[in-house]
């Protein structure tokens, strides 16, 4: 999509669409508002007056112009109450608007100052929240649907602006939004292709995509590497698969120092059957998102070295398939992770706390300011806060609390749970150091606290994104199927980290 700011009145735009926005409980159309409505002998405030225009949030009107105005189509999108209106609004009516229009074929919107003269948005994080809508908004995944490649592409948006004097910084909003929202749509579609086209191997060949074009330093560990290493809880969980396990590291230097500032460490296991310890295969589908924790900081990065605040990143991801065979590890098994710490297996599906073992094993050993780590961890996250949270623990609490203003930012909801000690009683093993399932509740933080075991003291936070990460309806401006979540959190904090 191309996007692009111009200087001038809507109401004289050559385009598919206008869109424009509209407050509750608003009597009178404002600006621009005013003279479109009186350009089309008052529609909107005819719409208004009987009930049809109501400002709530997602609402969107389609009115055809019929030649009164060059553009073909003006779109009242819903604002809400003007003194709630916050930077997310911005993007979601956007992105409701932007894909309502692309269903109905339009290829080519403008945007009028949507909400934009409100206390403590300005013109740059207006253009950003604008460009992140519409290209978050209207996100398709089609490529396997033969034939359909072109139906239905928003191919061109503008932004109005009344004074010139902004433009500059609404481009540079517009450039930051487009960086940010396109890792969110790569990370989207790493985690919608299904397993057998998103490997452990097709993951290196995204992150040596990532890493030529914006100029990251890149590892990837072989089997034998992580053998030498002693990462024989990562090794165990791929042992029952015929893919080659994969441990990515990629490395953005944008500090001034050797020393790494924020290690994000994500879950890369293609597929999630569950091992011996199998799943029911009702929704075992949707198992190919186990990945999306690794998907996310590949993303992440590849957007930071774009932006390229001065700090050091490393991100990195361990990448297995989670199988049954006859190779596979087995209930009562014990592995030895890269700590030296022994752990048994009570079931096979704890595989996720796993390979994390062995990859804040590996990275902790860097000594890194920070770690953030992400993954499709656990069932019982979603139980506890469903699909419009992402779970937080951590050791540190300026750190979570860091990260959940990051998200906030973003837009990405992201709920703090406790890490009291008395959880990590459930973890103790007869036979091993540890057990890799908790005895009974609390799943999320019993596995959080397992995590905890292999960062020592580093602060750390562990992101539990199996709610968020895929969705079954869309919602603002995200669409069904993978959400991007936290690839725009974790941007955010790496930039806000630099600012520090
Ligand atoms: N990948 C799953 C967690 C998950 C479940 C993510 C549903 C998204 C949707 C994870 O590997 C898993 O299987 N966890 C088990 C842990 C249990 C065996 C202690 C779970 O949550 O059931
Ligand atoms: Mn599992
Ligand atoms: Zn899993």
């Amino acid at each position: 999509m191309e996007i692009k700011v111009i200087a001038g009145d809507v109401i004289h735009v050559e385009t598919g669409a206008v869109v424009i926005g509209c407050f509750k409980e608003e009597k009178r159309l404002g600006g621009e508002s005013a003279a479109i409505d009186e350009a089309l002998d008052g529609a909107i405030s005819r719409l208004i007056s009987q009930g049809e225009v109501k400002g709530k949030p997602g609402e969107v009107t389609i009115i055809h112009s019929l030649g009164r105005i060059p553009a073909a189509r003006v779109v009242v999108v819903g604002l809400g109450k003007k003194d709630e209106l916050k930077l997310d609004g911005v993007r979601s009516a956007v992105a409701e608007a932007c894909r309502h229009l692309q269903r109905k074929d339009v290829t080519d919107v403008a945007v009028d100052a949507i909400g934009k003269d409100v206390p403590g948005i300005t013109a740059e994080v207006y253009a950003q929240a604008v460009a992140e809508g519409a290209l978050l908004g209207v996100y398709t995944f089609r490529r396997h649907i033969t034939g359909e490649n072109n139906k239905g592409e928003l191919k061109k948006l503008t932004i109005i602006s009344k004074s010139k004097e902004e433009i500059t910084s609404l481009e540079k909003g517009v450039e930051k939004g487009r960086i940010i929202a396109e890792a969110a749509n790569m990370a989207r579609d790493m985690v919608n292709e299904p397993s057998n086209y998103m490997t452990p191997t097709d993951m290196t060949g995204v992150a040596k995509k990532v890493a030529e074009d914006y100029n990251i330093d890149l590892t990837i560990l072989e089997k034998n590497e992580m053998q030498k290493l002693g990462m024989g809880a990562l090794l165990g969980v791929a042992q029952g698969s015929c893919q080659p396990p994969k441990f990515i590291v990629l490395n953005y230097k944008g500090g001034g120092s050797d020393g790494i500032d924020l290690a994000l460490v994500g879950k890369g296991v293609t597929f999630d059957s569950g091992g011996i310890s199998i799943k029911p295969s009702a929704k075992m589908d949707e198992m190919k998102d186990d990945m999306s924790g690794g998907a996310a900081v590949i993303a992440a990065i590849s957007a930071i070295a774009q932006l390229k605040p001065k700090i050091n990143v490393i991100s990195i991801v361990p990448a297995v398939e989670n199988l049954p065979s006859g190779t596979a590890i087995k209930p009562g098994d014990i592995l030895t992770a890269i700590t030296g710490k022994t752990i048994e297996i009570i079931s096979t599906d704890a595989e996720g706390r796993l390979i994390l073992a062995d990859a804040l094993g590996y990275v902790n050993k860097m000594k890194p300011k920070a770690i953030v780590d992400v993954a499709t961890l656990t069932g019982a996250c979603i139980v506890a806060l469903g699909n419009i949270c992402t779970g937080a623990f951590s050791n540190n609490q300026r750190l979570v609390d860091g990260v959940i203003a990051a998200g906030a930012e973003a837009g990405e909801l992201i709920w703090q749970m406790p890490m009291y000690d008395e959880y990590k009683e459930q973890n103790k093993s007869n036979v091993a150091d540890i057990k890799n399932v908790g005895d009974k509740g609390a799943g999320s933080i019993t596995a959080a606290q397992f995590l905890a075991e292999f960062v020592d003291d580093t602060p750390w936070v562990h992101l539990d994104i199996a709610g968020t990460s895929f969705v079954d309806k869309e919602r603002k401006y995200t669409v069904k199927g993978a959400t991007g979540v936290p690839v725009r959190t974790l941007v955010n904090l790496a930039v806000a980290l630099a600012e520090k």
